[in-house]
């Protein structure tokens, strides 16, 4: 008999890598939860041969209906989509930074997918998207990267609240999507200086390396090599490990065009160039990772090469993208 895959965020980056590497697995069953099976995205899965059903991470009994019968659950929460809704601005509190609120609304969205998560019988494995607790690996230097912490409260919640998953939980952390880099707007998108040659601009110093990935293509691997692991795995999926030295290095040769430089910010004067939230967040977080380490430094965190997991380096993400848009 098939074993059932469901997967939350399966019309998104992570979960479509998850979604895509178990639709190739003979034996799986791959069921995707959306907010709306009939948009594009979700048709698009459903003509793959997924069955697509109606959930919402706000909503308690949508997930415990959606996830019946599954043998493996592939849990994501996404931060991003609370910060980019209109309503959120007019649901926070008076004077409530929106990150502080988008954490809120994320951690009672991870405690309902783990509360319901805990319900289903037929459940080998959860693995969850999580991200360490900057605040607690800087001894409260980081009290504030929101999205980070979101789910670290969350991971939190299911070891210490939900006893019945101890034996079925583990952990995967997203690396920095290499296209985060170039495609949301940040300051680190390569631009072009008056002599030609291409200048970043970023936090911290130049030299230091942070983990980052080509999350599209390879999540899904990974997420299967912690599915086939023992319990209590906790994987950082990186794909390279890069500085701004070598990041601007490694696209200025892949585009045959000049090496310009790193400009250096506070992060103070980094977020006013994205002000409104993400440009803060994202600028903690690489400064975070720069000092404690991406994972928090936290014992037992694998990688990929542990499993003999192929990724894909930032030099063969740049070859295979293209980037006339920012050329
Ligand atoms: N970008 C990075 O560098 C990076 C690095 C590490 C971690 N992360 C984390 O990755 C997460 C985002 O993952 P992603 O990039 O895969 O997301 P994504 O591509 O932006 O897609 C978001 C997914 O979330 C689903 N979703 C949103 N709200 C939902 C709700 N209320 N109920 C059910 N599903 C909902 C959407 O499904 P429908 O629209 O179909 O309902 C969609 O599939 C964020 O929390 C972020 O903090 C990102």
């Amino acid at each position: 008999m098939s074993k059932l895959i469901a997967i939350t965020g399966i019309t998104g980056t992570q979960g479509g890598s998850v979604a895509n590497t178990y639709l190739a697995l003979p034996g799986w069953k791959v069921r995707g939860l959306t907010r709306n099976p009939s948009s594009p995205k979700a048709q698009e899965w459903a003509s793959k041969g997924v069955e697509m059903v109606a959930a919402d991470l706000n909503d308690l009994s949508s997930l415990e209906k959606a996830l019946q019968g599954a043998t493996v659950i592939f849990g994501v929460t996404d931060f991003w989509t609370i910060f980019q809704d209109p309503e959120s601005m007019t649901k926070k509190k008076p004077g409530q930074d929106i990150t502080e609120y988008c954490f809120e609304v994320e951690v009672a969205q991870g405690k309902n997918l783990a509360d319901a998560v805990a319900k289903i019988h037929s459940l080998d494995r959860f693995v969850f998207s999580s991200m360490a607790s900057a605040k607690t690996a800087s001894k409260g230097k980081f009290g504030g990267i929101w999205h980070m912490e979101s789910k670290a409260v969350v991971v939190k919640y299911i070891q210490q609240s939900l006893p019945g998953l101890k034996d079925k939980f583990s952990q995967i952390q997203a690396p920095i999507y290499y296209n985060l880099l170039w495609q949301w707007g940040l300051p680190t998108t390569p631009r072009k200086d008056s002599n030609g040659s291409y200048i970043i601009q970023g936090v911290g110093p130049s030299n230091i390396l942070v983990p980052f990935g080509d999350v599209q293509n390879d999540f899904g691997q990974c997420v299967k090599a912690v599915v086939d692991a023992k319990p209590g795995t906790n994987l950082l999926a990186v794909g390279e490990m890069l500085s701004w030295d070598s990041y601007l290095e490694t696209w200025c040769k892949s585009q045959n065009v000049p090496v310009g430089r790193y400009v250096e910010h506070t992060i103070d004067s980094f977020a006013q160039l994205l002000p409104g939230g993400l440009g803060r967040e994202f600028g903690e977080n690489v400064l975070f990772a720069q000092e404690f380490a991406y994972d928090g430094g936290e014992a037992g965190v694998v990688r990929p090469e542990q499993f003999g997991i192929g990724m894909t380096s930032f030099k063969e993400y740049c070859e295979k993208t293209d980037f006339s848009s920012i050329l």
